[in-house]
């Protein structure tokens, strides 16, 4: 696999500031578990769990996904001093192989921006859906001040919606839920969710 930079940053990835924000997605994203007890979550790129391993309680089991070793050795050791029983992990980049995996809901919160081919990995995810599932997507709106040859300044939500779409799903709703200052690359910037249904 390519060489990764979570994998030198896992073990002070989990910094005040990432954990303030992680607790406003949470926040949302749990109103949009609501009556999901019975279902599977996949969380991919899960990182060190900040946000899943806060929402396991709502449904029957999560499974972190990441192409991080080391992000994912954090979140091993979370499920395990936090005693999640319903939480596994697995190590894997659905860009460069496919799995049999099914999952009713997944969840990808500010990983999108980290992947050059947007089309594909939502094309991916749709596949793993069960039929009704839902992909849950949070990550940040278009910021044109932000420039970084690895990573997506943010999305619009005419194009995101138009390729959510095209790769097959029959609805889609997005809004922006939070404003915040210096949240995405040290600028101001504001963060949707996007919730798809296949
Ligand atoms: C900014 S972190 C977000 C972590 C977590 N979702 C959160 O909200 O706290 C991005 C994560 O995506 C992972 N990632 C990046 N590209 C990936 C890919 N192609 N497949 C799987 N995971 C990926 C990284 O290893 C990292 O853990």
């Amino acid at each position: 696999m390519e060489h990764n930079v979570f994998e030198e940053m896992a073990k002070r990835y989990d910094t005040e500031e990432r954990m303030e924000l992680a607790k406003v997605i949470v926040k949302e994203v749990r109103t949009e578990l609501q009556n999901s007890h019975s279902k599977s979550l996949l969380d991919y790129g899960s990182g060190t769990g900040l946000v899943s391993l806060e929402m396991a309680d709502l449904v029957d089991s999560v499974l972190l996904v990441d192409s991080s070793k080391e992000m994912l050795e954090v979140a091993k050791a979370k499920i395990s001093h936090k005693a999640i029983t319903n939480a596994k992990v697995l190590y894997s980049d659905f860009t460069q192989e496919t799995h049999e995996l099914k999952a009713d809901i997944v969840f990808m919160s500010l990983v999108l921006l980290h992947i050059p081919d947007t089309k594909k990995i939502l094309q991916e995810l749709f596949n793993i859906l069960n039929q009704d599932g839902k992909l849950i997507i949070v990550d940040f709106d278009k910021n044109d001040h932000i420039h970084h040859p690895k990573v997506h300044n943010g999305f619009l939500h005419e194009e995101l919606k138009e390729m959510l779409h095209e790769v097959g799903f029959k609805s889609v709703d997005m809004k922006t839920f939070h404003h915040g200052q210096r949240i995405f690359m040290n600028q101001d910037a504001s963060m949707f969710l996007a919730s798809s249904v296949k």
